[in-house]
């Protein structure tokens, strides 16, 4: 038998592969639950056929398993930490390689399930339908339905949800199959690219949707609609049109964006066909959509080729965060955004890896997930370590070398999952090409095995700092005592530029004193500002200054966003300033925080070990 490549799945997938999935589904939003059935089909992978299935779950209800159309003989097994509890299913004949079974699983959702949050009216903007969302990456697909939840397994789905409410799904809609049933409809969607289950995504409440570009629509709450609609309008298809450029033609068809309520846990989630967005993108500015430009190069990176575990995400997310770097470049016809965007992320690094310490596991390119939840080593390191990884790889072949194996790795890897180790040997392959026989040197002198599990930043390039130098000379004019601030000082900024400058005063040795913060927020209306990234850096610094009177805006802002890059660096320093104001704002709002954020924030905070 293959190793096992994936420690965060119980699953035998070595043995048996999910070819198709089928999932029938009830939004039942009265009891807060999906439940139905889902059939899955498993191709056998070895001649001396394995008399067991073992699949994934976590906190599921179910009722029966057939195996073709007879009952099975099945048993869930005690709880292994993270990865849950393994479903395992006897397959008294076994099959030959190749032959496939059919599983047909009857399943529910309990309260427990951590993919799902489910919203009453009063929770959503409108107050008249209840909403619901799924979130499966990394492993919450399991908390869904029993099925092979590693990203190394990918198979094609057909959606069959009924819901008394419009669905969206990580399918392609099919409207005309779309049935009605006692006044509820069934929406049917199909996935014909294969895909892994952590994008497996539903969400369903009550949904308008807009155009946005010639392949895409914007869906998201009815008062949300028509701001939604003018923020990516003018975006969409230039973002489509440079990834394109620089990979190749997209391959899903459709690319929608789905805006979610507040409580939505990341900035976005690349789900095929609708990526999910949190609402803080929404800032009246156009501003904050880089978030979308990472979403869509998803779809070639991490979609169409895949990380085969958890340990090798850094492919998936280093990879994206070069295409979207790469796609901010093209839109603006200027390489400094390109180096602004990176200076932002090498910063970003810089303090992830303060915070782990230098030598922790969770600072390597590739970590080891044995026993790890991947929730908890997730950061961005895998991002910007992955980044340069590969930014590192661009500039030693040089760009033109590089641009032409960037449709070679993803036309080669599509539809298929790999690790570091693949990623390596399909770059010295291309390059092992005679036309590159003059970076023979270059290449061999790679460390390989050093950039995959050196602790710690990886070396520094040279930046275009064009872009920042500006923002660095603000800062500066901020440590004189003197300095009479005014609002023209930021007028030419972009809100990231305002962001540098702030990253850059909350980085003075010496905090600003209380009046200064309070100066601060006033001149430049971060107080007031619109944008929640503002916002937050500008809370950082008056938490750094002690300024109490800022507390209960932090406080506030805390009960309106559930994204986990703001509500998480700002509980932790709430907690440091006035732990009991960060405990209370946390237990006054634990219902409005997604499931996975909640979890975070109690161990953040020290409250999931004051309860055992
Ligand atoms: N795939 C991630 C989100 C994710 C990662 C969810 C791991 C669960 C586990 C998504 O593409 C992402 O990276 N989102 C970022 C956007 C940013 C880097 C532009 C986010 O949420 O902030
Ligand atoms: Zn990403």
């Amino acid at each position: 038998m293959a190793p096992v490549r994936d420690p965060n799945t119980l699953s035998n997938y070595h043995e048996w592969r999910t070819k198709h999935t089928i999932a029938n589904f009830t939004v039942d939003f009265a009891k807060q639950c999906l439940r139905g059935s889902v059939i899955l089909e498993l191709e056998s992978q070895t001649d001396k056929a394995s008399k067991e299935i073992i699949l994934d779950s976590s906190y599921l209800d179910l009722a029966g398993i057939k195996l073709g159309s007879t009952p099975a003989q099945w048993e869930v097994k005690e709880r292994a930490g993270p990865n849950g509890s393994p479903v395992h299913i006897s397959v008294p004949e076994g099959a030959d390689k190749g032959e496939t079974v059919t599983l047909e699983i009857d399943v529910a959702t309990t309260d427990k399930c951590t993919a799902l949050q489910w919203l009453t009216p009063a929770q959503t903007s409108n107050k008249k339908a209840p909403f619901m969302f799924s979130q499966c990456q990394a492993i919450h697909a399991r908390s869904i339905f029993p099925c092979q939840d590693t990203p190394d397994v990918k198979s094609t789905y057909e959606f069959n949800i009924r819901s008394p409410h419009v669905v969206v799904a990580s399918g392609v809609p099919v409207p005309e199959a779309t049935k009605d049933v006692d006044g509820e409809k069934v929406y049917k969607f199909v996935q014909k690219v294969p895909i892994p289950s952590y994008l497996f995504a539903l969400a369903s409440g009550d949904i308008a949707m807009a155009p946005i570009g010639k392949r895409s629509v914007v869906a998201t709450g009815p008062n949300e609609l028509e701001a939604s609609q003018w923020e990516l309008e003018e975006d969409m298809d230039k973002f489509l049109d440079a990834a394109e450029r620089i990979v190749f033609p997209y391959q899903w068809g459709e690319y929608n964006v789905l805006i979610l309520p507040p409580s939505f846990p990341y900035g976005g989630m690349e789900n095929p066909i609708f990526t999910f967005a949190t609402p803080t993108i929404i800032s009246g500015d156009r501003q904050n959509i880089d978030v979308i430009a990472h979403e869509l190069a998803h779809s070639w990176s991490g979609n169409l080729v895949t990380s085969c575990s958890w340990e090798h995400f850094w492919l998936n997310e280093g990879w994206t965060m070069y295409l979207e770097r790469r796609i901010l470049a093209a839109i603006h016809k200027n390489d400094a955004y390109f180096d602004f965007s990176a200076i932002i992320g090498w910063k970003h690094l810089e303090e992830a890896i303060e915070e782990f310490g230098k030598d922790h596991e969770f600072t390597k390119l590739c970590i080891s997930h044995k026993g790890i939840d991947p929730d908890d080593a997730f950061s961005t390191v895998p991002y910007e370590k992955g980044f340069h990884f590969i930014y590192y790889l661009d500039r030693l072949v040089g760009r033109e070398n590089f641009d032409k194996f960037i449709p070679y790795y993803f036309k080669k890897w599509s539809n298929k999952s790999l690790d570091s180790y693949d990623f390596r040997d399909t770059f010295l392959e291309f390059f092992s090409a005679p036309e590159y026989a003059d970076l023979k040197d270059k290449i061999s002198g790679i460390d390989w095995e050093g950039r995959f599990y050196n602790t710690g930043l990886p070396p520094k390039p040279e930046f275009n700092t064009s872009l920042v130098d500006v923002c660095f000379e603000l800062a500066n004019k901020w440590k004189r005592r003197d300095f009479e601030p005014s609002p023209s000082d930021t007028a030419s900024f972009t809100s990231n530029q305002v962001l540098v400058f702030l990253n850059a005063i909350q980085n003075f040795e010496e905090p600003l004193t209380v009046e200064q913060s309070q100066i601060l927020g006033k001149v430049y209306g971060l107080t007031e500002s619109k944008n929640v990234e503002l916002k937050t850096a500008y809370f950082q610094i008056a938490m750094r200054a002690k300024d109490t009177s800022a507390y209960p805006a932090v406080a506030e802002l805390l009960g309106k966003v559930g994204r986990m890059k703001f509500v998480r660096p700002l509980y932790r320093s709430l907690s440091k300033v006035d732990y009991d104001l960060a405990a209370k704002t946390f237990e006054k709002n634990r219902d409005f925080y997604h499931p996975i954020c909640r979890q975070l924030v109690e161990k953040d905070l020290g409250l999931a070990e004051k309860k055992l």
